[in-house]
């Protein structure tokens, strides 16, 4: 016994439809003792989703709420929000899933859902974006973290990580490049939320104390 108080860990409801690569970066955050978090559960609308195996294969609570079995998705979005209440769910954390948030969910969850998107917001919000940046002929794509409001890929941004987009690039090298970083900023954002570090004033996020200059902004500026 040292003597030092376990820090408090905020209970996430991590959302996912595909594969769960983000959710699998937040688990070894989590496991690896920088993310105060615990995954309180894992929950896909996709019965196939990958995340659904990688939640099972880490004895972290999962469930599946397939969005076919529901008429409205008002429904859908309340048997979801009834799922996070039960669990306890502080942060609702979006990784991959590719469903709309409805406003009836966002009002019980107030600045506690955040998303990830696989572009520099507001450039390319929606879908297919890595496929959008390459022909735009942009130099730079990257990923962003940000707060869920009731439009597409609207919300206050928290952080955001630059790639460069080469030559050579195809959509499924430049996905994996912004993919990365994905993983390296994720879990950043959700610690900062765990922190309290973060204030939505208006748009715009304040992270206090600031970060470091380009600290969890530009990770590898390449210029020209
Ligand atoms: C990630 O690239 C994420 O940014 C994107 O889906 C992928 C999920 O990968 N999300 C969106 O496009 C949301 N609009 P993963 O299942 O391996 O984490």
């Amino acid at each position: 016994m040292n003597g030092t108080a376990p820090r408090k860990k905020i209970r996430l409801g991590v959302l996912a439809s595909g594969g769960g690569s983000n959710l699998q970066s937040i688990i070894d955050a989590c496991n690896a003792g920088s993310l105060d978090a615990e995954i309180a559960l894992v929950l896909s609308n996709n019965p196939e989703a990958g995340a659904l195996a990688r939640a099972r294969d880490n004895a972290i609570p999962l469930e599946c709420i397939d969005h076919r079995d529901f008429a409205q998705r008002s429904d859908f979005d309340r048997a979801v929000v009834d799922c996070l209440e039960d669990r306890g769910v502080e942060l609702v954390v979006l990784a991959g899933f590719m469903r709309l948030i409805s406003g009836a969910f966002l009002e019980k969850f107030p600045h506690r859902i955040m998303n990830i998107h696989p572009a520099l917001l507001p450039a390319f919000p929606g879908l297919h974006v890595q496929r959008k940046a390459l022909e735009s002929g942009a130099r730079f794509s990257g990923c962003t973290v940000h707060f869920v409001d009731e439009g597409m890929d609207t919300g206050p941004i928290i952080i955001q990580a630059v790639v460069p987009v080469l030559e050579q690039d195809t959509e499924d090298t430049l996905s994996a490049r912004i993919l990365e970083q994905e993983h390296r900023i994720y879990p950043r954002a959700i610690q900062l939320f765990a922190e309290g570090r973060i204030k939505v004033d208006g748009r715009r996020v304040q992270i206090e104390p600031p970060l470091p200059p380009c600290c969890g902004s530009l990770s590898n500026p390449v210029l020209g």
